[in-house]
This record gives C-alpha cells, structure tokens and sequence, in this order.
C-alpha cells in the first residue's frame, strides 16, 4: 500500500542517515526540502525530494496535494509519567499561595499523593484514562513516546503501571517506550527504613519485570530527600543485569554529583539538568549520555530552565521532552516546549527542533525508526497548516499549527 505527497510547501528534518546525535554548529541546521514530494509504502518512508526530480511512473500511486502543508516528522517526546490516577490542582494552588514543591512533598504531597491514588484506581480505568491522553499528545504532533512507572511504589502497583503501558503500546500504533521508575520516592511506610524499600526495587520489583519483559529502561530520581547518587547506582547497576539501560532524573534542584556518577555508567540520559556545576558540563562533553531539557517543568513549577545553550556551545547533545505529569508538569504539549525553548532558554529555531525530533530519538535509541524524514523510517508524520516557517511553530506560543498527523503511513 503506497501514498504520495506531492506539492509539499516544506518537508522538514531529510536527513539521510542519523545514527549520531547532533551537537555543536551541527544543532544549527535543519535540512528541508521546498516544493517537495514523499512516498510511504506500507508504513515507511520509501522516498522523498524535490517536485521536479519526482520519477514519472509516481503518477499511478494514491495521490495527496501537500500544498498547504510544511510537513516533518512527529515528535518524540522520550520523558512522559503519563500513565497516573488523578490530577493535582489542589497543591498547584498550594504553590501559587506561596509553597515550594519541596516543601508539598516534605508534607505528604506530590509523588505519595500520587501513588497514594494510583493503589486505589484500577487497571482498566488508569488504561482508559491514559489512552485518552496519549491520543490528545498525538493530536498535538507526538508519534513516539517514552513512559515511566513510578506512581506505584509497591510491587503491585509498579506491575499494575507497567501493564497499562504494555497494554498501550499493543493497542495504539505510537512508538512507546517503557521506563521502570520504582525509584521514584521512599514510601512513607520505608521512611525509617529506605534500604528495606530498595532492597525491594531490586530484588523483588526487577526478577517480576523481567519475568513479564514489561520495561525497555530503568530510571531514579536522584535528588536531596529521594535517592542518593550511591542508591542510584546500585539501582542502575541491578537495572543493567537484567539489561535496562539507564535514563535518569538528576539535578531538577540541588546538585549532588549525580551527572557524573550517571554518565560514568553509561546512562542513555540524563534529564532535568535545571542547575548545573561545570563537573556536570565536563562529565557531559565528550559522552555519549544525552541531556534532556524539559522546559514546561521550570515554566510550571517556577524552577531555574536547564542551561541549554552552554551546554550546546559544550558540544553536549541537547534533547527535549514534556515531563507530563499530574506534579510538575500537566500539559505535554510538545509544540509549546519547542515556544519555551525558543523564548525561555535561547535556544535557536533550529536547534530546539533537532532536540524535539532527532535528538530526542537518540534519548530514546530510536534513532533508526523516527525522528526525521529518512528512507526506510516509520512513515509518522505532522501536517503544519496556514503557516510558512518553521520559526511560526514556536511563534503561536500556547496554539497548535497542526492540522493532522500520520503514523505509519495512515491518519486516524
Ligand atoms: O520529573 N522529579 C521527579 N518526577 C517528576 C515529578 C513527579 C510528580 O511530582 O508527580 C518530574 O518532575
Ligand atoms: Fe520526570
């Protein structure tokens, strides 16, 4: 089954191979083809260029007009939590009456409120709940999507999350990803007793995920009062014999030399990144380890941004993410990260882009699946309407230039 797309305005990010991150002058560029065409054959990008080089025999193929359209690849937002129970607005107003989130979490709030919800909801519903939200996400222009455990905290509930996430990826066709984030925060009942609680990530919570192949990653949030940088390591350590990659939250707000000890054993990426020292920025440089920026975070909570561009001018490979969840993050707009990266972190058009896209799959390692307009990749695909630069998509702070989105080849 083939479609062609003729007389596409702008077909963004063709890219002919992308099995490096991008860094450096090289985040500077996004290859784009004007009055263009492009072919999907059963789900795939099978070709694509320039109207005047399109072959003759293409006339007989099921034809679209894309003179409407500036179209790209869908986003790929590596760092969501949105499988969870019930929103937070609660300790939202709690913040805008002056409280810290630090300071709502210290009183029972935040990540326990959370997990205190999810234990009481079933897995039906919490399925229901999330499809709904993945299904919004990918009409804002998101295609592939990682998600995190988390809000569990127990074996049970960990499995219960990590099923409705299995579950979703086998009855929608988005790309996911699964991180298994039993290392979120110390339940109340482990308080006095935080080795008993991790002694239980690793010896009971790991073999059971294991058994089910029920997770593709594994993450710690490492910060003052959830894990230390030494539990975080053992946590990655016991993660990687089971073969989970690293992918972690580290420096959201205290600096404790978690970058380092992270990228020294490999981690795939390191997220939040809002303070950082220079041993941070030199542990990053040079590394393989991708620095995901989650810029509705810092908007939402009221936090300091990820200093993007010193790490850009460090060669450092950038990406950026939502961070959707009921807490710190409650919108996974990918189209408004790309507005605060532009206007909140300085980052170039270009350069927040390549993050939300291409990038963004390495943090991922999709890299060969999604992320640009590449022979043989998913045919997943975003069609921008009434608008004529790539720089118009930040522009609209807060709306949507999206008139509809494919994946594998198909609309919905
Ligand atoms: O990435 N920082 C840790 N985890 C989430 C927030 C979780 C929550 O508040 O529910 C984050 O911001
Ligand atoms: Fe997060």
């Amino acid at each position: 089954m083939s479609l062609l797309i003729t007389n596409i305005k702008e077909l963004l990010q063709v890219r002919a191979t992308t099995s490096l991150p991008l860094r450096g002058e090289a985040m500077n560029e996004v290859p784009s083809i004007k009055n263009a065409f492009l072919l999907t054959t059963n789900g795939r990008i099978t070709a694509y260029g320039a109207m005047e080089n399109i072959p003759e025999n293409y006339r007989d193929y099921e034809i679209i007009d894309g003179s409407d359209y500036l179209i790209g690849p869908g986003y790929v937002d590596s760092h969501t939590h949105l499988v969870f129970a019930a929103t937070r607005e609660k300790e939202f107003q709690d913040r805008i009456n002056g409280l810290t989130y630090e300071e709502i979490a210290t009183r029972g709030g935040g990540i326990l409120n959370s997990a205190a919800k999810l234990a009481g909801m079933n897995e039906d519903e919490l399925f229901k709940d999330a499809l709904t939200r993945l299904e919004l996400l990918n009409s804002l222009g998101t295609t592939t999507v990682e998600i995190k455990s988390g809000y569990g905290l127990s074996l049970q509930a960990e499995l219960k999350m990590l099923r409705v996430i299995k579950r979703l990826k086998q009855e929608t066709n988005l790309h996911i990803k699964a991180t298994f984030l039993g290392a979120h925060a110390i339940p109340m009942a482990y308080k006095n007793d935080r080795k008993v609680y991790i002694d239980l990530i690793i010896n009971e919570m790991l073999p059971a995920i294991n058994k089910d192949q029920l997770a593709d990653y594994i993450d710690v949030f490492c910060e003052k009062n959830y894990f230390t940088v030494d539990e975080m390591l053992q946590i990655i350590t016991a993660g990687k014999s089971y073969g989970l990659k690293a992918k972690v939250h580290v420096n959201q707000f205290n600096v404790i030399g978690a970058v380092t000890a992270a990228v020294k054993v490999d981690s795939v990426s390191v997220d939040h990144l809002e303070v950082m020292n220079p041993e941070d920025y030199n542990a990053l440089a040079g590394s393989n380890t991708i620095a995901t920026a989650l810029p509705s975070c810092s908007f939402f909570l009221g936090i300091p941004y990820a200093p993007v561009t010193d790490m850009i001018s460090r060669n450092i490979a950038v990406a950026l993410a939502t961070d959707f969840n009921p807490g710190s993050t409650p919108s996974g707009n990918m189209n408004y990260v790309f507005s605060l990266a532009c206007i909140k972190m300085g980052m170039t058009v270009e350069q927040a882009y390549n993050a939300l896209t291409i990038n963004a799959s390495h943090a991922i390692e999709l890299q060969d699946e999604v992320g640009s307009i590449t022979v043989g990749k998913r045919a997943d695909l975003v069609f921008y309407k009434d608008i004529d630069s790539l720089a118009t998509i930040p522009y609209h702070f807060g709306h949507s230039t999206i008139h509809k989105v494919m994946i594998n080849g198909k609309f919905k």
